[in-house]
Order: C-alpha cells, then sequence, then structure tokens
C-alpha cells in the first residue's frame, strides 16, 4: 500500500491519499494534546496503541451491523479507510456523568445516569467545539433530519456494542466521541474509538484507563492503554 499526498494533519492523527481511489490511510501520531492544543506531549507509543485498539473495535462493530470506515490495518500505526466527507457534528455518548458535563450541570463524576445521554457538538477548533442542538444543526445545514436519526440511532447501537464487550473484560465504558462521514451517499462511522476518544474506568479499581490520565497529569498514560489493549485482543 503506497502513500499518496498528505491531506490533512490533525493533532493526532494524519491522513494521506492511497493507491486505491476512495480509500484513504490514516496514519496515528505519538502526539497528545487536550484543552485544544493548549497542552502538548509526545507519548512513545500511543499511535500504535491507538490505531490496534481502534482497529478491534471498528471490527466488532462491523461484525454487528455497524457501517464504518473502517477497511484494515496496514502497519502497526497506520489503517486503510473508505474517504470520507465528514459531517462537523461530534457526537457524545454518556453513560456515566464525568468530565464536561459533570462541571456543566453539577453532575457528580461517577454518577450512573438514568438513561443515556447523547450530546451534540460543532467540530471547530476555533470555537472549542461548542455544545449544539438539532435546531443548530438543522439552522446551520450541518445535516439532514434523515441524516441525524441515522447518526443517532447508529451512535446508541455502538454505545450497545461496545458496552457489555468492555464490561465482560473488566472496563466500564463511562462516554465516547464519535464522528461520522458521507461516502458515495451512505453515512459511515469514521474517525476512530480509541482511549483518547473514550473514558474507559477499570471496573473493578475504579482507576483511568484513557485520556484522562494525560488530562488530569495522572502518569501511566502509555501503559493506561497497553493495558486496555491487553484485555481487548
Ligand atoms: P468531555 O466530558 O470532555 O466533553 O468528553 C466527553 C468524551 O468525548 C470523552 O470520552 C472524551 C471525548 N472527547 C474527544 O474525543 N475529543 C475531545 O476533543 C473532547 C473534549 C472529548
Ligand atoms: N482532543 C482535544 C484537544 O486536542 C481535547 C481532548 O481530547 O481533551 O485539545
Amino acid at each position: 500500500m503506497m502513500r499518496g499526498e498528505l491531506l490533512y494533519e490533525g493533532k493526532a492523527k494524519k491522513v494521506y491519499l492511497s493507491d486505491e481511489p476512495d480509500l484513504y490511510l490514516i496514519e496515528y501520531k505519538d502526539d497528545a494534546t487536550a484543552f485544544d492544543g493548549v497542552k502538548k506531549d509526545h507519548l512513545e507509543g500511543k499511535g500504535i496503541l491507538n490505531n490496534t485498539l481502534a482497529a478491534v473495535f471498528f471490527d466488532l462493530l462491523e461484525k454487528k451491523g455497524v457501517a464504518t470506515h473502517y477497511v484494515r490495518m496496514v502497519s502497526e500505526r497506520e489503517m486503510l479507510v473508505k474517504a470520507l466527507t465528514i459531517i462537523p457534528v461530534e457526537l457524545i455518548v454518556r453513560n456515566i456523568a464525568a468530565g464536561s458535563i459533570s462541571k456543566r450541570l453539577g453532575i457528580p463524576e461517577g454518577t450512573v445516569l438514568k438513561r443515556t445521554v447523547l450530546e451534540f457538538c460543532l467540530k471547530n477548533d476555533a470555537l472549542h467545539d461548542p455544545l449544539i442542538n438539532h435546531y443548530h444543526i438543522y439552522a446551520m445545514g450541518l445535516a439532514s433530519e434523515e441524516e441525524m436519526a441515522l447518526l443517532e440511532s447508529a451512535a446508541l447501537e455502538v454505545n450497545a456494542v461496545l458496552t457489555p464487550f468492555l464490561k465482560e473484560r473488566g472496563i466500564t465504558l463511562v462516554d465516547f466521541k464519535l464522528e461520522f462521514g458521507r461516502h458515495r451517499g451512505r453515512i459511515l462511522l469514521g474517525d476512530e474509538i480509541s482511549a483518547d476518544t473514550c473514558r474507559f474506568w477499570d471496573s473493578f479499581s475504579g482507576e483511568k484507563l484513557d485520556k484522562d490520565r494525560f488530562r488530569r497529569d495522572l502518569g501511566g498514560v502509555v501503559e493506561a492503554y497497553r493495558e486496555v489493549l491487553r484485555r481487548v485482543k
């Protein structure tokens, strides 16, 4: 698989053209950022762990009937994906209160939510990914009502697949962020599902096994990601 022109460089990944039309190559970097890139570090091996974790999750979701952009792993830090035009709406799925919902609504971290919460954020770093609702989405023409119905049911389906899968492996899926995109008239789950984009808590000790270790200066970031991979692989 030849790597073509660099199309886009994000904070944690690079996207390249591949030698197959319609397919992109994603390279997972070892860079970690938080708070819109204000906090930065280089974490040796993070890219390999997240690429492999994302491959495990995308593979599982495909088997369960969720349409994703994932094609296959190409190397330890690269995956081949279907080319997407990303819909600039991030979907956050929450089972347990943590992070921004705890701050915003005063719900103590660790509170099990009475039902799953879906949130939408505008994908725009300069504006700090602000929370938006359906009215904003339709007013800005970001997605149609039909597309939003599909995105929401796919996000809940991802939760329904990943929650028990992780539970069986001693990991509580607290929350996660998803992005979707359009590919040849279809909507596919895109971006990544990894320890950068999910909150994973050890089901017994409550220990954080995700990017909060970096955001909150807890140390042992790569070790925690490696532990998640060891349990799911
Ligand atoms: P939050 O509590 O900070 O809003 O984060 C909710 C979830 O979304 C959490 O699993 C981390 C993930 N997330 C991202 O993937 N990218 C981001 O830029 C942010 C802020 C959160
Ligand atoms: N990905 C975001 C950033 O780089 C924030 C985060 O994940 O907390 O700033």
